[in-house]
């Protein structure tokens, strides 16, 4: 007889450190069974669970290389879908909350970029002209199409490369859903502003002339990060004007005039890596997402560094904030009675064609 699968509900009224010790005493029974990989913007008391950590770079080629027989993924759906992609086809990926999903990833749909595609197809010949390319937080129908048109996944640590590439295959790349990865990344290869127009997917021919289309080297989805785009130049002035040895670091996903004002512009891994690794008694400004920010600056107070948060109010993740402890609790306590919850699969005609454009991703960069 099939047991029925545990619901959420007994597990919401959890306290904290019940739910905390649950979750220690589920590991200890699932051991190598079931590996839980956690993305950075983690909350503190989800990221101490973590077997592996990362950005999501580094996440996708970790989650296509483990043995574990379940990935629990404590990130966003985009991530626990790109490690259902990669990994072979008997393993689980699991997203311990639905709802952790990525508010930049929802604004370009498949419906919307296939529109465009057509109206592109008014001015030139995409399938000729321009290499799809899409930041790895997108949904996996996105990653499929770039797979069917010749294009290819980016993220954060490799999207230059990743471009150079789409500029070996076809003239102009179509870059989505985040405007400010694409800009930063074309401006670091030497490509005029003017030649990244934004597309506005709810415009006729995305609010451009034809003339436009046709100077265009980078056409940029009108897409971005709520959170990281509340970071302002103004906030770094401030600091440079009170530290003025100071050091500023920042997330590609930040605006043009934020990327062009810090020292260093990375990925996540690269914003840890770059402090971490800096002398003694640095001090820095860091424009990423707040929980990163207060582990670092923990992490590297010993040796007298400062690290401060760019932000003037509280900026987290609010859907990565949703994976908690009672959910993480629920997920393995359901493996343990062979039960899986939350899993993520995505249908396999969509899988086949999306891993195409991973791992044009993975051997380019
Ligand atoms: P990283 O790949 O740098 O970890 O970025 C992911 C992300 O969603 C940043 O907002
Ligand atoms: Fe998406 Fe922004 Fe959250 Fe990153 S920080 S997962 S881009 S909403």
């Amino acid at each position: 007889m099939q047991v029925a699968p545990v619901t959420f509900d007994s597990f919401n009224a959890l306290a904290d450190e019940e739910a905390q010790q649950r979750i220690r005493e589920a590991r200890a029974r699932l051991g190598k069974r079931a590996v839980i990989l956690c993305h950075h913007y983690q909350r503190a008391d989800i990221y101490q669970h973590a077997d592996i950590t990362g950005d999501s770079l580094k996440l996708s080629r970790l989650a296509s290389q483990t043995e574990a027989d379940t990935i629990v993924f404590c990130g966003v759906h985009f991530m626990a879908e790109v490690a259902d992609i990669l990994s072979r086809p008997e393993q689980v990926s699991i997203l311990p909350d639905l709802a952790a999903g990525c508010s930049m990833a929802d604004m370009a749909s498949l419906a919307k970029v296939e529109r465009a595609w057509r109206e592109l197809a008014t001015v030139l010949d995409p399938d000729e002209q321009v290499t799809p390319v899409t930041y790895i937080n997108s949904a996996a129908d996105l990653k499929a199409f770039c797979g069917r048109h010749g294009g290819i996944v980016c993220t954060s640590s490799n999207a230059p490369k990743i471009l150079d590439w789409s500029f070996g295959q076809r003239g102009k790349v179509l870059f989505f859903p985040d405007q400010h990865l694409g800009r930063w990344s074309g401006h670091r290869m030497g490509i005029p502003l003017d030649q990244m127009p934004v597309w506005n997917p709810d415009l006729e021919l995305g609010g451009l002339t034809p003339e436009q289309i046709r100077d265009a080297k980078i056409i940029l989805w009108h897409g971005y990060c709520s959170v990281h785009q509340m970071f302002q130049p103004a906030q770094i002035e401030k600091f440079r004007t009170k530290y003025p040895e100071g050091k500023v670091v920042a997330h590609p996903e930040c605006s043009f005039e934020v990327c062009s004002a810090a020292d260093v512009v990375g990925s996540t891994e690269t914003i840890i890596r770059t402090v971490k690794d800096s002398a003694p008694g640095s001090r820095w400004l860091v424009g990423t997402e707040l929980n990163l920010v207060d582990r670092l600056a923990r992490e590297v107070q010993a040796e007298g560094k400062s690290v401060e948060f760019m932000g003037g109010m509280v900026c987290m993740c609010s859907t990565m904030q949703r994976i908690d402890p009672q959910h993480l609790a629920w997920c393995l306590e359901s493996l343990v009675a062979g039960q899986v919850v939350n899993r993520i699969s995505v249908p396999e005609h969509e899988a086949q064609l999306a891993k195409v454009a991973l791992e044009r991703m993975l051997a380019a960069s």
